[in-house]
């Protein structure tokens, strides 16, 4: 499938996205955003794909919403269109698991979107920000709950009420991201660690994905019985079979999502 503001690939196992609207830093417009929803589509329902790289350019992964496309938007449009949400709502629930490879800037919607991703590799160019509030909005996207939640209460309200940028060491340490390396090698790293994961059984990875998302939503208690459930679940798997089996007979398991 061919698309206007990115390009979708398969690289083996892994599913690899490129945004790419560099005339407008990589800002999520209507399109963009519905393009990036068929994509995850499509390699939701590729089985050979069992994981996926999101990624933009070494300048910017993405520079936030379209400012120009929603600068005229009515309250109701924004609210009635299935604009901007849709996406979020769809990146929430995905159940393959999804790399981040950024690079420049990674703003207001564009660090809203890597934070619904699950492992986040920075160049150390990368710049990240919540700025929406220098253009009189707040984030929409999540911000408030995902940064708040990722770096605490008052760096996540330095952030979304200054505006201020940090960069990826920082972000590094805030635990925002979980490596940071040169700029000629993050798409490579973000690649190498999702061609690990894609090594795994597909059937742990979404089950530990879903249960380490649901840390986000549920007290202590509920949130062990649920990763216990889970576990328990996981002895119904040929593949908790083979790779225990693997590790006996002392050789790599070979994993078949089953
Ligand atoms: C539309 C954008 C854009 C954006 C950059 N551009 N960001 N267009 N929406 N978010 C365009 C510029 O207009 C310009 O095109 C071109 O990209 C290059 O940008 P420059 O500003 O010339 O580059 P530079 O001086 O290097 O500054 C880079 C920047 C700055 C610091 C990233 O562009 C900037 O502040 N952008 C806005 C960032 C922002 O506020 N993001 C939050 C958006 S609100 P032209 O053709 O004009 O020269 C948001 C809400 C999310 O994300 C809600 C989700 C539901």
């Amino acid at each position: 499938m061919s698309y206007e503001t990115l390009s979708a690939s398969r690289e083996g196992p892994l599913g690899i996205i490129t945004i790419n609207r560099p005339e407008a830093l990589n800002a999520l417009s209507n399109k963009l955003v519905h393009e990036l929803i068929s994509a995850l589509a499509a390699f939701e329902s590729d089985e050979e794909v069992r994981c996926l790289v999101i990624t933009g350019s070494e300048r910017a992964f993405s520079a936030g919403a379209d400012i120009k496309e929603m600068a005229d938007m009515s309250a109701v449009q924004m609210s009635m269109s299935g604009h901007f949400f849709p996406l979020w709502d769809r990146l929430g629930r995905y159940p393959k698991p999804v790399v981040g490879a950024l690079s420049g800037f990674v703003l207001g919607g564009g660090l809203e979107l890597a934070m619904s991703l699950d492992v986040l590799i920075a160049s150390e160019t990368t710049q990240l920000g919540q700025p929406e509030i220098n253009i009189g909005v707040m984030p929409g996207g999540g911000g408030t709950q995902r940064l708040t939640r990722a770096v605490g209460k008052y760096k996540a309200m330095d952030m979304i009420l200054t505006g201020t940028r940090i960069g990826a060491d920082e972000a590094k340490a805030l635990g925002l991201v979980s490596r940071v390396v040169p700029k000629e090698a993050y798409l490579e790293e973000a690649k190498k660690v999702a061609t690990e994961i894609a090594s795994k059984s597909p059937v742990s990875v979404k089950l530990a994905k879903m249960a380490v998302n649901k840390a986000f939503e549920m007290g202590l208690s509920d949130g062990l019985d649920f990763e216990r459930q889970l576990f328990y679940l996981l002895f119904a798997s040929e593949d908790a079979k083979e790779g225990m089996k693997a590790f006996m007979e002392k050789r790599k398991p070979v994993f078949k999502g089953k």
